[in-house]
């Protein structure tokens, strides 16, 4: 794992100046907002959104410059959907990255406003950051890339579904559905924000890179049910134990711990053999896929 450590501290430096870079000062007006967004988008998560971008820029040549928009547009949708993920009304949680939760740091509705305001600021670097380099037709690709990944058809259409099935049973189908749309669109975005960032690449690698993301956002989901019953809360920096208090249907709940591992295992070979047309250019991709499965928080 050398190798993808030392490239996930150089870029998670990079992506905290770029998140920094786009986000508005804490002085400018209104204040509050700013700061609530800046608190919770700053010094803190570990950015696997954002990294896969880049990773996947690698894999196809790309410069660094290139993604800096991109992988910012996805870690702003993300944080946005942390932020209202921990709201009372949906998973109640008062513990985020190793601090209070936003809306415990400033109110709710500072909360929900954060959230929305993440949520346009994403947009707006899609459709202006003057990192991106592609042209129109291609920059409004990845904004309905990303519209998609983020709205009822994708991560709020997976939220919707978990908090519909706080108290049921699903079947191990309606589970993949669900983590697929809450988490697993998101993350196959950051990779597609890096295939769309290359106008002319050929539709089979871009196929292949998205079945990749696939497997992978589906086994993030995977461990972080996995983690939620076996880490702690100093590790995760979150509540531990919150998916039984709350009674969400989990892997490890559907298909016991040794189940749930076993298909976060599959799924990391899956994403492995998905890159099999590339060469070296794609290790870091493979580690990621590793680290996600492996990762103790
Ligand atoms: C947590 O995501 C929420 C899920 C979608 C599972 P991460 O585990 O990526 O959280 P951060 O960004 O590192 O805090
Ligand atoms: C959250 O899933 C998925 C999102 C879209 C935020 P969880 O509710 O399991 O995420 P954590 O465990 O609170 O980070
Ligand atoms: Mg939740
Ligand atoms: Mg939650
Ligand atoms: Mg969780």
């Amino acid at each position: 794992m050398s190798k993808l450590k030392a490239y996930l501290t150089a870029c998670q430096n990079r992506v905290e100046r770029a998140l920094d870079a786009r986000l508005p000062g804490e002085n400018i007006l209104p204040q509050k907002l700013h700061q609530a967004m800046r608190y919770t988008v700053l010094d803190g998560g570990k950015r696997t959104r954002p990294l896969l971008t880049y990773a996947t820029g690698q894999a196809l040549g790309l410069s660094e410059e290139v993604l800096d928009g991109p992988a910012c547009a996805v870690e702003f949708i993300h944080v946005y959907s942390l932020i209202h993920d921990d709201l009372p009304a949906m998973d109640n949680d008062d513990l985020r990255r190793g601090k209070p939760t936003c809306h415990k740091a400033y109110d709710e509705a500072t909360a929900i406003l954060a959230g929305d305001a993440l949520q346009a600021l994403a947009f707006e670097i899609l459709a202006n950051d003057p990192s991106i380099r592609v042209d129109a037709a291609a920059r409004l690709k990845m904004i309905s890339n990303l519209t998609k990944a983020s709205g009822s058809q994708g991560m709020v259409g997976g939220q919707a579904i978990d908090l519909a099935s706080v108290g049921t049973k699903l079947n191990l189908p309606e589970l993949e559905n669900m983590h697929i749309h809450k988490t697993g669109a998101l993350i196959r975005a950051s990779v597609n924000m890096a295939a769309l960032s290359k106008p002319d690449l050929d539709p089979v690698v871009a196929k292949n890179l998205d079945h990749y993301a696939k497997c992978i956002g589906l086994s993030f989901q995977v461990k972080d049910d996995i983690l939620d019953v076996e880490s702690d809360t100093a590790t995760l920096g979150k509540t531990q134990g919150k998916d039984v208090d709350n009674d969400k249907p989990t892997y490890p709940a559907l298909l016991g711990m040794a189940g749930a591992k076993q298909k976060a295992q599959e799924l990391h070979e899956q994403a492995v053999a998905s890159l099999a047309g590339f060469g070296s250019e794609a290790d870091l991709l493979r580690e990621l896929s590793l680290y996600i499965i492996e990762r103790t928080h």
